[in-house]
């Protein structure tokens, strides 16, 4: 078994392949962290704990007159609240009497094989090519009776450790949870660098890097949703960890609502380090007997760099956590209407769009917004899941018909979650969306936000969107979702339960997807939220691919999408090719470049295809083909980021290995350019050394070694922003 108990050492013990996760029941029943990281066989790391006396930090009553058992230093796996600890902590409650202090202690615990369940919240799931064990541990306050549940799950092949844990009031009393951190780990060193991915609409999960310095560092969402600001993901690593070397602790949040990540370095340079529900605004009402659980947070660590972190993560969520069973198919490459026609379109120009795209080789057309009520502009009609017949007078079924007969699939876009006031929807349920009594709710997109805390709101929603889904043949759906929350405010909850709103709108959005994704296996969903707002790990369990960002210039979504690769991976990251000068951006870009960087994804377009020339035409049609023939590589391989963009201005490189390691695809793109410039070479990765290799284009065969070490030299030709792609495979 991945998971022991020692009783004698009093230590928990959790092995993956390459790690070693320790905890250990101190003498007064607290549950200290001893370690995580490489692995190792010692069942005991407790001498790692030393005591001393630490003067103006309490000692918990039951040390008598022992003053060198100070909670405000030891290593801690789930820190108390208002007991001698002062650094962040993993709880708060208030309690009925209204004192505010939780003092954990252990009282059992359970292992078993498996997994644990987290009823609805998106979660890792144990596949047959899986060992799993779980870890459950109770710690107790005796005072205010309530017990937390601290659960692990053990991934032992894949060196993934999942966290999750669980708060039940067992008191006669009513309390309050105002926080309830999925995770808590605490280093006996603060060396590190936080990292973390930062952003905003149009520029998503842009790398950040810092070393930890004293006092606390934050990110987190309390807009409703992920957000595009911060993505719920962190590494602590190395100072001078890079792809390829370093110790780095990964921490990945299964959550797509508010959500607070802090790392702290403490006076006695410790660092502790938290991630859950943003606390903000939270408050969940507990009664007797009732429970809360928190989210999972995905744990992993690699000893060798950013690279092989970037690995587990990939391997985990292409195969535990996109339940789609299309996530493992080749998805259809697709033409999107959006940045061809916005709103401004009737059924021939659709058709016309389509028309044109079918020479390029395009498998799907997909109808973004604007197809449904009185919507001509995004001030109206959210809510109203009706077709406009005005604009497609054969109604979904009729353009679904007429695009299936050019050979093409069909999909559609939908905004579920919205309501413009200027909808039947609003004026019939002006309660429906979230808004504070006797206040004007704010509008983002002239929108309001449905209240999906609601269950009748959600089965309007289930009801009307399964109308749609069902009225023609539809195989692919965008689900966005275009503002961010404010006024969580219910009409139909108690003063005392309007702090659960923001957790129970994620929850009820769990919910509608689970019965309207789910039941539809064979549709392919895609996830939107303005670009990459909502891109986490929460949206594609449901979803195995989003639309990665607003921004499609090619040259931008470089840094985009070498921010996302970080944890997630290239099978989950929907890019297209867009028109030039770039919508977003003015940016002249060569077609070529566009594909290969869009290469780098879920491949699509979003462009009029009756506007291109037949030579675009040309290199898109060989784009398709090229991709489709390197989809195995891209989709299910090992993903490899050759330069930091941030640092490294003369081109951005990236490649994609098989996992026998004989084939590779390199691709480059040149982001500098001036006259005369020195001679650039471009080194592999993930190659066998002693492999003999041809590289397209090259005349001969060379080791894995030297096309590691040596590199391949970058054409003297290549402009600015023209790219280059090179497909290696063994001989
Ligand atoms: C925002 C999305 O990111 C776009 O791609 C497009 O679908 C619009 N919404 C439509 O309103």
């Amino acid at each position: 078994m991945s998971v022991r108990y020692i009783e004698s050492k009093k230590t928990f013990m959790l092995q993956t392949r390459n790690t070693t996760y320790q905890m250990k029941i101190s003498d007064y029943g607290y549950l200290l962290h001893l370690y995580y990281g490489e692995r190792m066989e010692d069942e005991d790391l407790s001498y790692l704990i030393q005591l001393q006396d630490r003067g103006f930090s309490p000692n918990p009553n039951e040390a008598g007159n022992d003053r060198t058992f100070s909670l405000d230093v030891l290593p801690q796996e789930f820190s108390s609240d208002g007991c001698c600890d002062y650094r962040l902590s993993s709880i708060e409650i208030k309690n009925g009497d209204g004192s505010y202090a939780f003092v954990g202690k252990f009282v059992k615990y359970a292992i078993y094989s498996g997994k644990y369940a987290l009823e609805g919240l998106p979660s890792l799931r144990v596949t047959e090519q899986d060992t799993a064990d779980t870890l459950e541990i109770w710690l107790e306050d005796k005072v205010s009776q309530l017990t937390v549940v601290l659960c692990y799950c053990v991934f032992e092949e894949k060196d993934i450790i999942t966290r999750a844990a669980m708060v039940v009031n067992q008191s006669a009393d009513t309390i309050y949870l105002n926080r309830l951190m999925s995770v808590t780990m605490d280093f006996m060193d603060s060396e590190y660098d936080f990292i973390h991915l930062d952003g905003r609409h149009t520029m998503e999960r842009e790398l950040s890097r810092s070393p930890l310095s004293y006092g606390i560092q934050t990110i987190g969402s309390f807009r409703g949703a992920s957000s595009h600001q911060h993505n719920p993901f962190a590494v602590l690593c190395d100072r001078d960890a890079n792809e390829d070397y370093g110790r780095c602790y990964g921490f990945s949040f299964v959550y797509s609502g508010n959500f607070v990540c802090k790392v702290e370095k403490d006076q006695y340079d410790q660092a502790r380090i938290i991630m859950g529900i943003h606390p903000k605004h939270f408050s969940f009402q507990l009664k007797s007997g009732e429970s809360f659980t928190a989210p999972e947070v995905v744990l992993a660590y690699s000893g060798k760099g950013l690279t092989h972190l970037s690995h587990m993560y990939h391997n985990a969520y292409r195969e535990n956590l996109c339940r789609s069973p299309l996530a493992k198919e080749m998805r259809p490459i697709l033409i999107n209407s959006w940045e061809a026609a916005y709103f401004n379109f009737d059924e021939k120009k659709l058709l016309e769009i389509a028309e044109a795209a079918v020479s390029m080789g395009v498998e799907m057309f997909v109808l973004d917004d604007g197809w449904f009520g009185n919507r001509n502009s995004d001030n109206a009609a959210l809510g109203d899941w009706v077709v406009n017949t005005e604009k497609l007078p054969g109604g979904l079924k009729g353009l679904s018909d007429k695009i299936h007969n050019m050979g093409l699939k069909f999909g559609i876009w939908i905004e579920p979650e919205m309501v413009s006031e200027d909808s039947e929807l609003y004026r019939q349920h002006p309660d429906w969306c979230l808004q504070i009594p006797s206040r004007q709710p704010s509008r983002g997109r002239f929108q309001l936000v449905l209240d999906l805390s609601r269950a009748d709101v959600r089965d309007y929603i289930v009801e009307s969107i399964s109308e749609v889904l069902d009225s023609a043949k539809i195989e692919y759906v965008k689900w966005d979702m275009n503002r961010f929350i404010t006024d969580a405010w219910s009409s139909i909850a108690e003063k005392e339960k309007q702090g659960e709103i923001y957790h129970r709108y994620i929850l009820g959005l769990y919910d509608i997807m689970e019965r309207i994704i789910l039941s539809r296996p064979q549709v392919l969903f895609c996830g939107c939220c303005g670009g990459g707002g909502r891109f986490d790990p929460g949206m594609l369990y449901y979803q195995p691919q989003i639309w990665c960002s607003d921004n499609t210039d090619a040259v931008c979504r470089l840094k985009i999408q070498y921010g996302t690769s970080f944890v997630y991976p290239i099978s989950t990251i929907e890019s297209h090719v867009s028109v030039c000068p770039n919508e977003q951006t003015g940016r002249y870009v060569p077609m070529k470049t566009r594909g290969v960087t869009a290469m780098d994804g879920i491949l699509g377009y979003e462009l009029d295809s009756t506007r291109m020339t037949d030579e675009e035409k040309q290199i898109c049609k060989e784009q398709i083909k090229k991709y489709r023939s390197y989809y195995p590589l891209i989709a299910k391989g090992d993903y490899y980021r050759l330069t930091n963009p941030y640092s490294f201005s003369q081109y951005v490189a990236w490649e994609h290995v098989s996992k026998d390691k004989r084939e590779a695809l390199l691709s480059l793109v040149l982001t500098e350019k001036e006259s005369n410039d020195a001679q650039q070479y471009v080194k592999a990765k993930g190659l066998i050394p002693d492999m003999r290799y041809q590289v397209d284009g090259l005349e001969g065969s060379f080791s894995g070694q030297l096309l590691m070490s040596a590199g391949i030299p970058v054409p003297s030709s290549l402009l600015q922003y023209e790219a280059v792609q090179y497909y290696i495979r063994a001989v």
